[in-house]
């Protein structure tokens, strides 16, 4: 715990938001470097959900859209740009009613079934085990196997781990016989998901003893060893993170925690686009409404766990909108969708030494996505150019940033009505950084300037390092309500940024942040 209270963003409270403020100073403590910021945390998950898989990511060998093997070219070079470190399948919820064994084989015999959590389409098992695994391995990025524990069975689930990872035996011969010599070496394992809900509706203690049952057939095979995670809680739920680490205590390798910033129940969302102040500002405080979560669990965990050796991934977070009209989960993405992905990012690197892996939800046209797709067209969110323009944070040391004059508002808490432990307002910094030190020596530091409708002037200052020269990248658009559309998909694009000065004596930098935007700094 002693580096996350050393990493500690200290606020200062100037002012409200609205009056014009001072600077806000950012010191970027080169001289205290944390962990490492696990690339991991810019993991990406697909689930057989709406458009995510089928349109999104695959159209088949046979499409006239044009395609590798079946995978859409334009979206396959887009994860490929983006370098994305690993990718969860098949679900989330689907993943408790996936049967592998429906995806294997020649195309024509692979059964028909009907996905039941998304909206009963019928799914014909095109894209399966194959499918998901070779593109993994072309996007040079790991899979993350979410087992089916509740409607499955653990002989199921062992079979599955020896049909990816065996090199020999029957599960290696069958997959030979469908085209694939080589085990794919599989590593990270999910034993099943949102165990207390789609997942079984389980209560912790018996998950327990299930994830204990599971995990004791997922073996590992020829060097691979797996790398083994218990499906954790939802948000505010302690009591389950409690009683997991309590019963399962080594046996898992990572437990998983799951956050949306979800705007309300089935037919109460509020829309991805068009928001008010309130909404923007409501969203915003609702995403860092992570932080205090994280730190829960992680004290929990540490009990149990006192060394802190089991890591918490967080494999589902992201926005949460009203799906658009006849859709499943299909959602527009707007530059406050990029400040959520900007803000919540910023948490996880700051406890990196204990936060190994995050999925974002979910790769394409579901929730918030780094990827539309139309038919044959496409469109890159402003969260994917977010994602893109953090790159420089992965694998990199962390670096711990202090802020002054930072105006803080207050949001509405939801919870607080049915949580009276819960404060009625949380408060949200109207600026972020967050920085990094690059194999090369190269510091990154991003700042999103949350004011939404302020422009924000900064001045960082380094202790431990002397700049030399510096030069950055800039997601902004005129209004935070902008997105793309498939007609004009490059109005939100990442771009150069020239607006960062050294001040010769004092070595300090300066600039100015346009509202609603994020920008990173590269110096050396
Ligand atoms: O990401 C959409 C759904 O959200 C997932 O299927 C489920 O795990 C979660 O509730």
């Amino acid at each position: 715990m002693k580096k996350i209270l050393l990493s500690a963003i200290a606020l200062t409270v100037a002012m409200a938001a609205g009056a014009k403020s001072d600077p806000v100073k950012v010191t970027v403590n080169a001289d205290q470097p944390g962990a490492t910021i696990n690339k991991n945390i810019y993991g990406q998950f697909s689930e057989h959900l709406g458009t995510c898989i089928y349109g999104g990511l695959w159209v088949g060998p046979e499409s006239k859209i044009p395609n590798i093997k079946g995978y859409r070219t334009d979206v396959f070079n887009a994860l490929k740009d983006l370098e994305v470190p690993v990718m969860r399948w098949p679900g989330g919820c689907y993943a408790d009613e996936y049967h592998w064994q429906d995806g294997i084989g020649p195309k024509e015999n692979r059964p028909v079934m009907v996905n039941n959590n998304w909206g009963g389409i019928v799914e014909d098992n095109s894209f399966g085990t194959h499918e998901f695994l070779n593109l993994c391995e072309m996007l040079g990025c790991e899979p993350y196997i979410s087992l089916n524990v509740g409607s499955g069975s653990v002989q199921e689930a062992a079979q599955w781990i020896e049909y990816m990872n065996a090199e020999n035996g029957p599960q290696a011969k069958i997959r030979e016989k469908n085209g694939r010599k080589e085990p794919w070496h599989v590593k990270y394992i999910g034993i099943g998901n949102e165990a207390w809900g789609c997942g079984g509706n389980m209560r912790p203690e018996y998950y327990s003893d299930i994830f204990r049952r599971y995990q004791t057939y997922c073996r590992d095979f020829n060097g691979t060893s797996l790398y083994k995670i218990a499906s954790g809680a939802t948000d505010y739920d302690y009591e389950w993170t409690e009683v997991l680490m309590d019963r399962i205590g080594s046996m898992a390798n990572a437990v998983s925690l799951h956050y949306y910033t979800v705007s309300g129940w089935v037919g109460a969302k509020k829309p991805a686009l068009g928001f008010d102040e309130d909404d923007y500002y409501w969203c915003l405080g609702k995403c860092l409404g992570i932080e205090p979560v994280i730190q829960k669990h992680l004290a929990i965990m540490s009990k149990a766990d006192p060394e802190n050796t089991i890591p918490l991934l967080v494999d589902e977070w992201g926005t949460w909108w009203e799906p658009e009209p006849g859709t499943q989960l299909y959602q527009q993405n707007t530059m406050r969708d990029a400040l959520v992905a900007s803000l919540s990012l910023d948490v996880f690197h700051k406890y990196c030494d204990r936060i190994q892996m995050t999925n974002i939800a979910q790769v394409a046209n579901v929730l918030q996505s780094m990827i539309l797709t139309k038919d044959d067209k496409m469109v890159l969110t402003p969260t994917y150019w977010l994602y893109y323009m953090y790159k420089p944070h992965k694998d990199a040391t962390f670096i711990p940033t202090s802020l002054e004059n930072v105006a803080v508002k207050l949001t509405p808490n939801e919870r607080y009505a049915a949580n009276p432990d819960e404060t009625a307002t949380r408060p949200l910094p109207l600026f972020s950084s967050t920085a990094s030190k690059d194999k090369a020596g190269k510091l990154h530091v991003s700042m999103s300037n949350v004011k939404l409708d302020q422009e924000q002037e900064v001045t960082v200052s380094l202790n431990g390092m002397k700049a030399k020269k510096v030069s950055g990248k800039i997601l902004t658009s005129d209004k935070a309500t902008d997105y793309n559309t498939f007609e004009n998909p490059d109005k939100i694009r990442l771009a150069d940024f020239d607006g960062a000065k050294i001040d010769k004596k004092t070595g300090a930098i300066t600039l100015t942040i346009p509202a609603a935007s994020i920008v990173t700094l590269e110096i050396e």
